[in-house]
């Protein structure tokens, strides 16, 4: 198996990786066009870490605007094999409270106009999305958070939004009906792009509001989800320092084969 590399992936309110140690930036090249910002590599303990800002610093990149592509691409050539993605998110539940992480395990895309695939173009693959996170990699972010006493649930659905706009109240109804338990605008198509790049995944979604279902919160409001998001970033630091000083040196072979998912999933025959 491959020398473990934890890549992190910083949302809204997460521009930087506090503990990353001997940084530093590196631009690398992906034929998929621009990243959202220069790789920060370093260590934390043992373990190579690689950190980028999903909105670029100064959060310059709406959620549509970000280049997926590119940036699964630049993690994998970084030698990235886990990657941890720190998000904001609207809760559908009354549990489920602004400043809690939630080590979600299921996604449903609604997002349009993204490019979700690195295949279609000359060559085809289906890879299986039918459990997009990796269920060892869960346990250690798990495990880490509760060694670091940081409030999480495990387990839950995030359906993913385009955005820019919040959604209307009827949506927030229909989604809480459906029984999702969050939803952001960013983890699609990311994980289905990890996916594709074999790259092992796993979500912080951190709670940062009740969207608008809520009877006492009747819209979301951008303030309050910076301050929240802002709060989380601390917590999000401590929660990936532990994981990445308790990191196993080799990548453990993932149960639901995200690090082998191309696999029999190609589909065009190789002399096409
Ligand atoms: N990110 C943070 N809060 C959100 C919400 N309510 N809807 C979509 N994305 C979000």
């Amino acid at each position: 198996m491959a020398k473990a590399v934890l890549g992190v992936i910083g949302g809204s309110g997460v521009y930087d990786l506090p503990g990353l140690e001997n940084v530093r930036e590196e631009r690398i090249a992906s034929p998929w066009g621009e990243p959202s910002d220069a790789l920060r590599i370093g260590r934390i303990g043992a373990t190579p870490v690689v950190f980028l800002a999903r909105h670029g610093r100064g959060h310059r990149l709406s959620p549509s605007g970000i280049n997926y592509r590119a940036n699964i691409d630049v993690m994998k050539r970084a030698g990235v094999t886990d990657l941890v993605s720190l998000s904001a998110c609207g809760s559908f539940r009354q549990e489920l409270y602004p400043g809690l992480f939630v080590l979600v395990d299921q996604f449903v895309d609604r997002t349009f106009g993204r490019a979700s695939s690195f295949f279609g173009d000359g060559c085809v693959a289906h890879v299986s999305m039918a459990h997009p996170v990796g269920p060892a990699l869960q346990a250690r972010l798990l495990a880490a958070a509760e060694a670091e006493e940081i409030a999480v649930r495990q387990n839950g659905t995030y359906v993913c939004m385009e955005g820019p706009q919040f959604s209307s109240y009827a949506e927030s109804l229909t989604y809480k009906s459906l029984g999702y338990d969050v939803i952001g605008m960013t983890n699609m198509p990311e994980a289905k792009l990890a996916r594709e790049a074999e790259i092992t995944y796993a979500t912080i979604a951190m709670v940062t509001d009740f969207d608008c279902w809520h009877p006492d919160h009747d819209a979301v409001e951008v303030s309050a989800v910076i301050a929240v998001a802002r709060a989380n970033a601390a917590k999000a630091a401590r929660l990936v320092s532990r994981l990445a000083r308790d990191f196993p040196e080799e990548h453990e072979p993932c149960p639901v084969r995200s690090d082998r998912a191309l696999d029999g999933a190609i589909i065009t025959p190789p002399e096409h």
